[in-house]
C-alpha cells in the first residue's frame, strides 16, 4: 500500500484539562515522539498530507517542535500538514514569528476554540482572550487558520457570532460536535438523531491510503484502534491477540513500511474490518462522507447557511 496521509501522534503534554479529553482518563505518563521517526516519515515520497494532533497532548508542548517545523519546510514544501492545538501556550509574538515559518508550507493551523464567553468551560485552564491574542499574533503573519468550534448546549448561541469573526479574520471555520456528550456537557438544541439504514463500513485507510502513527511509533490503520495509546479491541480477542502478538513487527521505528503492511495484525486487519466490533462501531460510510446523516445539528437561525466540512 503505498501512503497519502499520515496522522501523528508527537506529545502528551497539555498544558489544560478539557474534561472530555481522553487525556482526562487518570495520570499521564510524558512521551514524546522520538525524532528519527519524523525524519523517516520526511521520506516517504507519496505522502500528500500530514496531521499533527495526536489524542493526548498538544503538539506545539513537542520539545522538539522548532525543530519539526524546520524538516517540514526542508522536506515538505508540497504536501499539506495541519496542525491541531489549543492555540493557548507560547505569546503572540511567538505566534507571529512562528506564523511567518510556517506560511512557506502548505497548509494551516486548526485552533480549538470552543466559545467566546463560555470558552473556559471545556478549554480548562486558559482564557478566550490568550487563545485569541495569539491567533491574532499568529494570522497577521499571513499563515493559514482553521477555527474549530465544539458545540455543546452552553455554547450553541454563541456560534454565528463566532463563525463572523472567524470569516472577518480569513479563517476558517468549522463547527464540530463533540465525541461524546455527559450529564455537564449536554448535546446542543438543535441536535438530532437521524436513524439511517443499509450503514456500510467505509474503511479511510484502505480507501484513502492513511495510517496512523502514534507517540510511541506504533502505526495502526487509524487513530480509532489507539486513542489512547491502549489498544481498543473491543472485546475482539481475535484482533487482540494478532496486536499483541504483532506489536514489534509493527513500530515504525524498528520496521519499515512495507514489513508494516505485511504484518499478520495489518493484513489481518484489513481482510476482517467488516467484521471487526471496533470499526463497526467507528466506521460507517455515511458517519464518514455525510456526518449530518446520522448526527445533525442545524440550529433554526442558522439553517442551511453552512455546508458541513
Ligand atoms: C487531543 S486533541 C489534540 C490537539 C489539541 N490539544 C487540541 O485540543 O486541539 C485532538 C482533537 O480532539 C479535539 N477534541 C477535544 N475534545 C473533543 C470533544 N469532546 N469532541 C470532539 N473533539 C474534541 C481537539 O480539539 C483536537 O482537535
Ligand atoms: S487541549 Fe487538547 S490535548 Fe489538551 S486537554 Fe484539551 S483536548 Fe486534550
Ligand atoms: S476503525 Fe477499522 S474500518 Fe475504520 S479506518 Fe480503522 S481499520 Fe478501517
Amino acid at each position: 500500500m503505498i501512503v497519502k496521509h499520515i496522522d501523528l501522534g508527537i506529545t502528551t503534554r497539555c498544558n489544560l484539562k478539557c474534561p472530555l479529553c481522553y487525556r482526562a482518563k487518570g495520570e499521564r505518563e510524558i512521551i514524546d515522539l522520538p525524532f528519527e521517526i519524523l525524519e523517516k516519515i520526511s521520506e516517504i515520497d507519496t505522502l500528500e498530507k500530514l496531521t499533527v494532533c495526536g489524542s493526548l497532548g498538544d503538539p506545539v508542548l513537542y520539545p522538539h517542535f522548532d525543530r519539526m517545523i524546520d524538516l517540514f519546510l526542508d522536506k515538505f514544501r508540497d504536501i499539506i500538514i495541519v496542525i491541531n492545538t489549543n492555540g493557548t501556550m507560547n505569546s503572540p509574538e511567538w505566534w507571529y514569528e512562528f506564523g511567518k515559518k510556517f506560511s512557506q508550507i502548505r497548509g494551516y493551523i486548526q485552533f480549538a476554540i470552543d466559545g467566546i464567553e463560555t470558552y473556559s468551560r471545556y478549554r480548562v485552564g486558559s482564557t478566550f482572550e490568550t487563545v485569541f491574542d495569539n491567533v491574532m499574533g499568529y494570522i497577521s503573519s499571513g499563515a493559514m487558520a482553521l477555527w474549530q468550534f465544539i458545540i455543546f448546549d452552553y455554547n450553541e448561541y454563541e456560534l454565528e457570532r463566532a463563525e463572523n469573526i472567524a470569516n472577518q479574520l480569513g479563517m476558517i471555520f468549522k463547527p464540530i460536535m463533540s465525541y461524546k456528550y455527559t450529564k455537564k456537557f449536554k448535546k446542543p438544541k438543535n441536535y438530532n438523531k437521524r436513524k439511517v439504514d443499509n450503514l456500510e463500513i467505509y474503511c479511510r485507510s484502505l480507501q484513502e491510503n492513511s495510517i496512523s502513527i502514534d507517540i510511541d511509533g506504533i502505526v495502526t490503520p487509524c487513530c480509532h484502534l489507539r486513542p489512547m495509546k491502549d489498544f481498543v479491541f473491543d472485546n475482539d480477542i481475535k484482533l487482540f491477540i494478532k496486536y499483541l502478538k504483532c506489536r514489534k513487527d509493527i513500530n515504525f521505528l524498528e520496521n519499515s513500511l512495507e514489513n508494516i503492511f505485511n504484518s499478520e495484525f495489518f493484513k489481518y486487519l484489513y481482510e476482517n474490518y467488516k467484521e471487526t466490533n471496533i470499526c463497526k462501531r467507528s466506521c460507517y460510510y455515511y458517519r464518514y462522507k455525510n456526518p449530518s446523516t446520522i448526527y445533525t445539528w442545524r440550529p433554526l437561525n442558522y439553517a442551511n447557511k453552512k455546508s458541513e466540512h
